[in-house]
């Protein structure tokens, strides 16, 4: 929407005044303000000053079909002019949000036959947590409540998922839910082993972190530890990998323990590894719950939902009392507009088999982002296919971060910026995450403007002293 009378100086300048974002920094936010973005076509977006950006990160891991679908827009006005919203509570629903169940029914793995629909990916992993306890307390275990997350998880901004959440930049001066509730163990980081991991082969790294995992339940008391979360392949914690056989050590000891094992794939899902989902295909593992957003709609409307097995859904779905209802739901559960932007989006992904494209593409995004390791201040570069991380260090023998005041990730962000790339600073790590729609072509520009980008960096800290001189 363009409306004739507000410049964009003024749009700025309300925004500036009024809007909260999320994190923000407020350091610099009142006198930088924010970038206003007005149109986006395809895998760039535009700015009010008329700057065109190739978007390295798809809004925020999630416009996975690229900008500006006109078909997606259609499907969206249809819809709204068919019946806009009902009340979902109870016993009505809607085409869309019936037939999209269904169509997710048929693409996730295993039974996970059951849909929860909420507004994002923090309120469906809310609903995981809930649901979770209300499973236990059905099957008589009120006593199975507690959660084992990973330190540098991402789980999302709710209360509760703001808990899951294991990266510790989240939490200064934000209070915890439950101390006795939520409990993390190490992130698995190839990267960055914990002190006695460093020299271990893959193999055995695994075996530790297992280990670690196990040692804590036992800690905790097996009978009220209720589930494990954990996102396939860490998103903004930092892109990490797990070891080869990590997530299928990790599952069977929740299955000895008989806990629940809820995977994360609201970045995962919907082609981004070059998968539907990636729990089964690529790791092996049959999650009790998978929640998803993002990627389910590409941006185009917020949806998010909790995908749970026949097992669950037979426990969850006896009434718990007489008179009893499942008192859980949000006023725009199943939002009918939102359902149909999902269901035009998987149908142009099937369409166009995104996810067979990003298998084939993927590996070369990988390989040629290996360039950038030849930089002093290129740690790691990692990931897979669509999902990359480059961590940015100031020794890279001793992998020593650069300090804070050095502001290294948000330094390479503005270079790129300069030269009409968007990527994610997130501490000292750069994310790419781009559409899923890429040309070769743009993957070259990315890691082009990166190598430019790095190489101006690296310049500057040298004459700042902030590393040594080459040579
Ligand atoms: C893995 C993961 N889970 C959950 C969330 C939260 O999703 P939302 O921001 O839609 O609430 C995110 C958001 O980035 C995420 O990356």
């Amino acid at each position: 929407m363009k409306s004739a009378n507000i410049d964009a100086q003024s749009v700025w300048q309300m925004d500036r005044d009024h809007v909260i974002h999320p994190y923000t920094d407020f350091s610099t936010f009142a006198e930088e303000g924010s970038q206003v973005i007005t149109s986006a076509e395809g895998a760039y977006v535009v700015d009010a000053e008329g700057n065109r950006f190739l978007d390295g990160i798809a809004g925020l891991w999630c416009v996975n079909i690229g900008h500006g679908r006109k078909e997606m827009a259609e499907a969206i006005a249809e819809q709204v002019m068919a019946m806009e919203y009902y009340n979902p509570f109870g016993h009505t629903t809607n085409e869309p949000a019936s037939i999209l169940a269904n169509k997710l029914s048929q693409m996730a793995p295993g039974s996970l036959n059951h849909v929860f629909y909420s507004c994002g990916g923090s309120t469906a992993n809310d609903t995981a947590i809930r649901l979770v306890h209300y499973y236990n307390n059905l099957r008589g275990k009120p006593e199975k409540k507690k959660i084992i997350s990973r330190n540098d998880a991402y789980h999302g901004s709710t209360y509760v998922a703001a808990n899951l959440t294991g990266i510790q930049g989240t939490k200064q001066s934000f209070d915890r839910i439950c101390d006795d509730l939520i409990h993390h163990v190490s992130a698995a980081n190839m990267y960055r082993r914990p002190v006695g991991a460093e020299d271990l082969s893959e193999e055995d790294y695994c075996e530790f972190l297992a280990n670690e995992f196990e040692n804590r339940i036992l800690q905790l008391g097996p009978d009220t530890v209720a589930a494990f979360i954990a996102e396939p392949i860490m998103g903004a914690g930092g892109v990490l990998v797990a070891p080869q056989g990590y997530h299928q050590r990790i599952h069977a000891i929740c299955k000895k323990y008989d806990m629940l094992f809820i995977a994360d794939e609201v970045v995962t899902a919907f082609g981004r590894i070059g998968e539907w989902f990636v729990s089964e295909s690529l790791y092996g593992v049959q999650p009790d719950i998978i929640v998803i957003a993002k990627g389910l709609t590409s941006g185009y409307q917020p949806l998010g939902a909790t995908l749970l097995s026949d097992e669950f859904y037979d426990v969850i779905s006896k009434p718990q009392c007489e008179g009893g209802v499942l008192s859980l739901g949000y006023t725009y559960t199943a939002h009918p507009v939102a359902c149909a932007a999902a269901l035009k989006n998987l149908e142009i992904m099937e369409r166009e088999n995104i996810p067979g494209r990003i298998r084939e593409l993927g590996p070369y995004f990988m390989e040629q982002i290996q360039c950038l390791n030849e930089f002093d201040i290129v740690g790691d570069t990692r990931g897979s296919h669509f999902m990359i991380g480059i961590e940015l260090v100031q020794d890279k023998t001793t992998k020593e971060s650069f300090p804070a005041s050095v502001g290294i990730a948000e330094r390479v962000f503005k270079r790129c910026l300069e030269r009409g790339l968007i990527v994610r600073p997130v501490g000292s790590v750069i994310i790419l995450s781009p559409p899923l729609t890429l040309e070769k072509e743009h993957i070259d520009t990315i890691v082009n403007t990166l190598l430019e980008s790095i190489d101006e960096v690296s310049d500057e800290l040298r004459e700042e002293g902030v590393i040594a001189l080459a040579g």
